[in-house]
């Protein structure tokens, strides 16, 4: 039975299930086999070093599929601020017709996309700032809770609460971003009021993720306690593998007086992150990953993984019946 929501219509996909802008990973190879397992693949614009290799990674991932694909654009605090307006200009005139916006102020980006008749996903962490994001125009907002990879905000509010908070104030489609793996998760996002889902660490570890073998390993042997929070005391937290590395961030963050960023600006750099999934050493560098890594068993196909998610999904609802006490009245 098809997974039909507002989601699935508006972005004229099968399956509800988004695969969230990664740094070095969302690539066109992922991109394109989430699409074609159904999916929405999302191209990481700032991953690519320029607007005009965004331009290649679109042409690319057009060479791999004729589904519907979106790009990322991640608003970074930065003192030399990526070019922004470049990236979502090469996007738009290449004929994208989808976006992801994250990260701080996107006003201006989403507007730029709006007046250009495409379809904005915008990520959060609150809800007052999907509230904001609705007001600006965005089609669907993307609830980022707790248990995420990546910039979990500073409000330590899990999933649950954060979605059933959505369900009662958000007037827009919203997917829920963080903690899923699995049908369960995506039968509990559907349960939660949620178009769908967005997935990110699930898609790392996939035959398509471009990140190298031993990475992928590292995330099927890790448990739900292998992740770590970082920058909490720059009010910039994000959650990452627990390795050497992001351990001894968490260590010079906890010293008597504290730490700045200039303090471990060489452990966190992304150059140093990339060499993980390059080189496959899981201490090389920091890099993001979601409590869902205790869920993940294995190294599936796109196709498979949201083949098993679509048919499990429809177990677990249908298996909902058997759990509902009845009143004999
Ligand atoms: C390796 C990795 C890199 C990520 N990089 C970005 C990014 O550049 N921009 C962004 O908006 N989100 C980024 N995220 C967050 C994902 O898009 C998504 O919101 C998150 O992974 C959802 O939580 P989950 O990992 O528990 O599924 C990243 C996540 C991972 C795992």
């Amino acid at each position: 039975m098809p997974i039909i929501t507002p989601l699935t219509k508006l972005l004229n996909i099968r399956i509800p299930v988004v695969q969230g802008g990664m740094q070095w990973v969302g690539l066109p190879k992922l991109v394109a086999a989430v699409s074609n397992a159904g999916g929405l693949g999302i191209i990481t614009a700032l991953t690519q070093p320029n607007p005009a290799a965004l331009r290649n990674a679109i042409k690319e991932t057009r060479t791999l599929t004729s589904k519907p694909f979106g790009v990322n654009i991640t608003l970074l605090p930065s003192i030399n601020p990526p070019d922004y307006a470049g990236y979502a200009r090469a996007a738009v005139e290449e004929g994208v017709k989808i976006f992801e916006t994250a990260g701080n102020s996107p006003g201006e980006l989403i507007k730029y996309f709006k007046s250009n008749g495409c379809v904005v996903i915008h990520k959060c962490t609150t809800i007052r700032h999907a509230q904001s994001a609705a007001k600006l125009g965005v089609d669907v907002l993307s609830i980022d809770g707790f248990e995420c990879a990546g910039h979990p905000g500073e409000q330590d509010i899990g999933g649950l609460v954060l979605l059933a908070r959505a369900a009662q104030d958000l007037k827009v489609p919203y997917l829920a971003s963080g903690g899923i793996a699995d049908a369960r998760g995506v039968a509990a996002a559907l349960a939660l009021g949620a178009s769908g889902v967005n997935m990110g660490t699930r898609f790392m570890c996939t035959v398509e993720s471009p990140i190298h073998e031993n990475i992928k390993k590292t995330i099927v042997k890790s448990s739900e306690q292998d992740t770590v929070h970082i920058f909490r005391t720059l009010h910039n937290t994000a959650r990452v593998f627990k390795n050497k590395v992001s351990l001894e961030v968490v260590s010079i963050e906890r010293r008597p007086g504290g730490a700045k960023f200039e303090d471990v600006r060489e452990l966190v750099s992304g150059q140093r992150g990339r060499l993980v999934y390059e080189t496959g050493d899981p201490d090389a560098g920091i890099w993001s990953a979601g409590i869902a890594v205790g869920l993940i068993n294995d190294i599936p196909t796109c196709e498979d993984l949201l083949r098993t998610i679509e048919k499990g999904v429809e177990d677990v609802i249908t298996n909902l019946n058997t759990v509902v006490v009845k009143s004999k009245l």
